[in-house]
C-alpha cells in the first residue's frame, strides 16, 4: 500500500537501433537525468566456426530485437553467444554511456572467458569474506546468503560509483533507495574484510559534506549535519508524512530527527581508521568529517545554569515510535541517551584525533586546540537521566510514560511488532508508553566496548551500579517489539553480553531468517534489509566468534552457538590477515605478519604465516 504511488518506472527512452551484429537502448533516469545504456553483441557459430549471419532487426521506442538466419546441418552445432554490456553515465570513469557500452563489448572476451572470470573474480571475494560453519547448515546457507546480497549491492565492481549501500540494497524500492545510519551495521564488515569499499562508502559521505553544513546552518547550527535519509546530492529526503497501514491514515513524520545519524558516519569513520591504520585517509577526509560533525554537536549542546549540564534537545533516538514529549506536538526529545553518550565518545575521540595530526591547520575550518578542549567540557557535562537501580532513561522524561499491558496486547493482535500503528488505530499514541520499536539507549553497548562507556559515564560523573548492563537490557528488553528487524540484531549481541545465551540464539535465528522468511510480512519484497544482514555477519565474528577489534590488538573470546561445531574464516585488522578457526575449545590461528593477540586474559605470540594453537 506504501508504495502504490510510487511510479515503478525510472526510465525514459532516448534512442535504439542496431549497428553490425550489435543492437543497442540508450534510456535516461527521469529524475536524475543519468544516461543508461545497453549493447548486445551477438556471434553465431556452427560446430565452434564463426558462422555467417544474416540480422534482421525490429526497432522500436525503448527496445531492439534481431532475428537471424543461418545454415546448419543435421549434426552440426549451433552455438549463439550474445554478450551484453550496461554502463552508466554516473559512473566516474563514463562521459558517453552509448560510446563506453559499445567501446565494453567490443572489447569483452568470448563466453568462456568471461564466465571464467566471473568465477574468479567470484572466488576472490568468497575468499576475502567467507565463514565456513560446521555443524549448522542452516545458519552456513543464511550467512553466505546475506554476504552474497551484500556483495551484490557494493563490492569492489562498483566501488568507483559515487554511492554509499541503500537501506535495501540494490533490491527495491523501499526507502526508495536511501541511504540511513544502516551504513553503522555495515560498514565494519567491509573495513575487516574489503576496506578500499569501505572506504568509497565514506567518500559518499565526504562528498556531501558541503550539504551537510548547509543543512546544519539552515537549522542554525555549526558544522555538519548528515540528513537522516540521503539520496543523490546529499539533501535531506525525508519524509515528513507517514502512511499508517492498520488506518488508511496520515500522520506527522519527525523522523529526520534523528541527528544521530551524523555520529554513525563519525563512528564508521573512526572504525575504518582504527581497523585499517589508513591514516592518509583520516588526514585527507576522515578528521574534517569528524570535525566538522563535532562542531555540529557542540553546536547543538546547551548549557543550562540551574542544572549545570549540557542539554541535548529536539532530537530522536533510534527508537522511532518515540517522536515527541507527551504534552509537546513539537517533534524532537530532550537528552537521549545513546546521542548523548554517544556525543561524549565521539568528542574524546577528536581529542585523540587532534593528537595524532598534531597540525589542525590541515583541516578546513579553523578548528583550534581550545575549541576541541571545549568539547571536553561539554563530553564532561552532558546530561543522562539514570533512575536509582541504575537505568539510564531513553530521553529526559521516559519515566513518566505510561506502563503498556504487553499480554492484553499480544493475546488481541498475535503480532505486536508494529505497535506503534497498533496504539495509533487506538486512537492512542506510542509517545506515552514505554514501548521501544528497537534498541535506543542499548544501542551504545553494541557500538562500544563496556569499559569504554564505563569510562565514559564516569567521565560525565555518573556512577552506576555494577551490574547496570544486565538491569538495562533486562528493562528494555520488556518495553521492546522489535519493529525493526535490526532491534534483534543488537539484542542478540547484548544478551549474549550478559551471559544470556540461550536468549542471544533466539534472537540471533530470528533476525537470520529474517529476510528469508520475510518475517515482516512483505518488506523484503520492497527489499532486503542490508544492515540486518550485515549485523548478522557482523554478530557471527564480533559476538560468536568473540573477535574484538577496538583494542590496539585483536582480542578473540569465543562464545559459539551450540549447533556451531566449528568456525573458519579470514580477516584483515590494522594491516594484518588473520585466518582463524574455532571448536569447541580450540582456537588455531595464522597471522601473515609476526604479531600478537588476547586469547581470554592472556597475550599470545604469533610467528608470521606458522599456525598457534590455543586452548580456551
Ligand atoms: O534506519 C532504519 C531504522 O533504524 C529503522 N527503520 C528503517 C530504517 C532503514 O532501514
Amino acid at each position: 500500500e506504501r508504495y502504490k504511488s510510487l511510479a515503478s518506472k525510472h526510465l525514459e527512452p532516448i534512442n535504439q537501433g542496431s549497428e553490425q551484429n550489435k543492437l543497442f537502448v540508450l534510456m535516461k533516469t527521469n529524475q536524475s537525468n543519468h544516461q543508461i545504456a545497453e549493447v548486445a553483441r551477438h556471434r553465431v557459430f556452427v560446430d565452434d566456426k564463426p558462422a555467417v549471419i544474416t540480422f534482421e532487426t525490429d526497432i522500436s521506442e525503448a527496445s531492439a530485437f534481431a532475428s537471424f538466419n543461418t545454415a546448419v546441418n543435421s549434426g552440426q552445432k549451433l552455438r549463439l553467444e550474445k554478450t551484453v554490456a550496461i554502463c552508466s553515465d554516473k559512473e566516474h570513469f563514463v562521459d558517453d554511456a552509448l560510446a563506453s557500452a559499445f567501446a565494453a563489448v567490443k572489447s569483452a572476451p568470448d563466453f568462456a572467458q568471461i564466465v571464467s572470470e566471473n568465477i574468479a573474480q567470484w572466488r576472490n571475494l568468497w575468499d576475502s569474506v567467507d565463514i565456513k560453519i560446521e555443524g549448522d547448515r542452516w545458519s552456513q546457507k543464511l550467512i553466505r546468503l546475506h554476504w552474497y546480497h551484500l556483495l551484490s549491492s557494493v563490492s569492489p565492481f562498483n566501488q568507483q560509483l559515487d554511492a554509499s549501500i541503500t537501506a535495501r540494497g540494490l533490491h527495491g524500492e523501499a526507502y526508495r533507495g536511501h541511504i540511513f545510519w544502516d551504513e553503522l551495521y555495515i560498514l565494519p564488515l567491509y573495513d575487516l574484510h574489503l576496506p578500499e569499499v569501505a572506504k568509497s562508502m565514506l567518500l559518499y559521505r565526504y562528498r556531501r559534506l558541503d550539504e551537510a553544513r548547509k543543512y546544519a546552518a539552515m537549522h542554525d547550527y555549526k558544522g555538519a549535519m548528515f540528513p537522516w535519509q540521503s539520496g543523490s546530492d546529499g539533501r535531506e529526503e525525508t519524509q515528513v508524512v507517514h502512511l499508517n497501514p492498520l488506518t488508511g491514515e496520515w500522520g506527522d513524520d519527525h523522523s529526520s530527527l534523528q541527528r544521530h545519524v551524523s555520529l554513525a558516519i563519525a563512528y564508521n569513520v573512526w572504525d575504518y581508521f582504527w581497523i585499517t591504520n589508513d591514516i592518509s585517509f583520516l588526514k585527507k577526509f576522515g578528521a574534517q568529517l569528524i570535525f566538522e560533525i563535532c562542531r555540529f554537536w557542540a553546536s547543538k549542546a546547551q548549557f543550562n545554569d540551574s542544572t549545570g549540564r549540557y542539554h541535548i534537545n529536539k532530537v530522536m533516538g533510534p527508537d522511532e515510535f518515540h517522536e515527541h514529549a507527551i504534552n509537546s506536538k513539537e517533534g524532537g526529545l530532550t537528552d537521549n541517551a545513546y546521542t548523548n553518550i554517544m556525543v561524549a565518545w565521539l568528542f574524546g575521540k577528536a581529542k585523540e584525533i587532534a593528537n595524532l595530526l598534531n597540525d589542525l591547520s590541515m583541516l578546513s575550518g579553523n578548528f583550534s586546540a581550545s575549541e576541541i578542549e571545549q568539547w571536553q567540557e561539554i563530553a564532561s557535562k552532558l546530561n543522562l537521566v539514570i533512575n536509582e537501580e541504575g537505568i539510564i532513561a531513553q530521553y529526559d522524561g521516559y519515566f513518566d510514560l505510561l506502563e503498556l499491558d504487553w499480554e492484553k496486547y499480544r493475546q488481541k493482535y498475535g503480532n505486536i511488532y508494529r505497535m506503534d500503528r497498533i496504539l495509533k488505530a487506538e486512537g492512542k499514541s506510542p509517545d506515552s508508553y514505554k514501548v521501544a520499536k528497537q534498541a535506543d539507549t542499548l544501542m551504545t553497548f553494541y557500538n562500544l566496548n563496556k569499559n569504554e562507556v564505563d569510562q565514559l559515564l564516569s567521565n560525565m560523573a555518573y556512577e552506576l551500579p555494577k551490574d547496570y548492563l544486565n538491569k538495562n537490557l533486562e528493562y528494555y528488553l520488556q518495553r521492546t517489539s522489535h519493529g525493526s528487524t535490526l532491534s534483534r540484531v543488537v539484542h542478540a549481541r547484548l544478551a549474549a553480553m550478559t551471559a544470556n545465551q540461550q536468549l542471544s540464539w533466539t534472537l540471533y535465528s530470528d533476525a537470520l531468517a529474517s529476510d528469508f522468511n520475510d518475517i515482516q510480512g512483505g518488506t523484503t519484497g520492497e527489499g532486503i534489509h542490508a544492515g540486518v544482514m550485515a549485523g548478522t555477519i557482523l554478530i557471527a565474528l564480533n559476538t560468536f566468534a568473540g573477535v574484538n577489534y577496538r583494542g590496539e590488538i585483536l582480542s578473540i573470546n569465543p562464545n559459539l552457538p551450540k549447533a556451531w561445531k566449528k568456525m573458519t574464516f579470514g580477516l584483515t585488522f590494522k594491516g594484518i590477515r588473520y585466518q582463524i578457526e574455532l571448536s569447541a575449545d580450540l582456537i588455531r590461528i595464522r597471522a601473515n605478519k609476526s604479531t600478537s593477540l588476547n586469547v581470554g586474559n592472556n597475550t599470545i605470540a604469533l610467528h608470521a604465516e606458522q599456525w598457534q594453537e590455543v586452548v580456551y
